[in-house]
């Protein structure tokens, strides 16, 4: 019994020792920052879409592309820029080599730019909403996702 518990301590400790370093690598590597980069520099001008709305070729081509984003100027230093683009096709929505059905319907050589001119958007949205987004001042655009849903920055369409 305690020899058992001697050996699941220095077990424990063991993993510990190779563990930690390797974590503290990868936290400061992928998961956090490049989230929390492409949260703030992705929402100067409207909100920090969610990546898993486009394939990973949108989002190469959109990141490829920054300084000619829809009319502005969107540039970032190549280490944000890159750091971003990795975050955005990790999460994106082929993340796992897989399309979900929405995506068949698109070419596999064609990038969509707009979440809002993807077929299933335009389905769920119609003509009339458009319009309507375009002619009311405080919504101005439908790519003001949040103007409608009030849970869209944290990934609430719900409602
Ligand atoms: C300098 C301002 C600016 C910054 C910074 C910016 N964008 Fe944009 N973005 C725009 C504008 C303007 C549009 C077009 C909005 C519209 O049509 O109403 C747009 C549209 C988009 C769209 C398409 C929205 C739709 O209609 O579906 C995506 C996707 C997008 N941006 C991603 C990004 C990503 C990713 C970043 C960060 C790397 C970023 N943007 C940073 C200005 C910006
Ligand atoms: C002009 C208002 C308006 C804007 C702007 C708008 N939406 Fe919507 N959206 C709606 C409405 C209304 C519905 C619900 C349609 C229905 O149920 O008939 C909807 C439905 C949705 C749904 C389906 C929700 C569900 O539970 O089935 C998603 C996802 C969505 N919108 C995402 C977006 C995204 C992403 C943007 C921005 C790129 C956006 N919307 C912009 C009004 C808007």
């Amino acid at each position: 019994m305690t020899q058992f518990r001697k050996i699941i301590t220095s077990l424990t400790i063991g993993s510990l020792i190779l563990v930690a370093p390797v974590m503290a690598a990868s936290q400061t590597l992928v998961p956090k920052t490049a989230a929390e980069l492409t949260a703030t520099e992705c929402s100067a001008c409207h909100m920090a879409y969610q990546s898993g709305f486009l394939p990973i070729r949108s989002w190469k081509a959109i990141m490829a592309d920054l300084p000619n984003h829809f009319g502005e100027d969107a540039s970032l230093s190549e280490a944000a820029r890159a750091e971003i683009e990795s975050y955005l096709v990790a999460t994106a929505a082929d993340r796992n080599g897989r399309d979900p059905r929405w995506l068949r319907k698109i070419p596999q050589d064609v990038a969509p730019l707009r979440i809002s001119e993807l077929p299933w958007f335009r389905n769920e949205h119609g003509s009339r909403r458009l319009a309507q987004a375009k002619a009311n001042p405080n919504i101005g655009s439908i790519s003001n996702c949040a103007a409608c849903h009030k849970g869209a920055e944290r990934g609430n369409y719900g409602d």
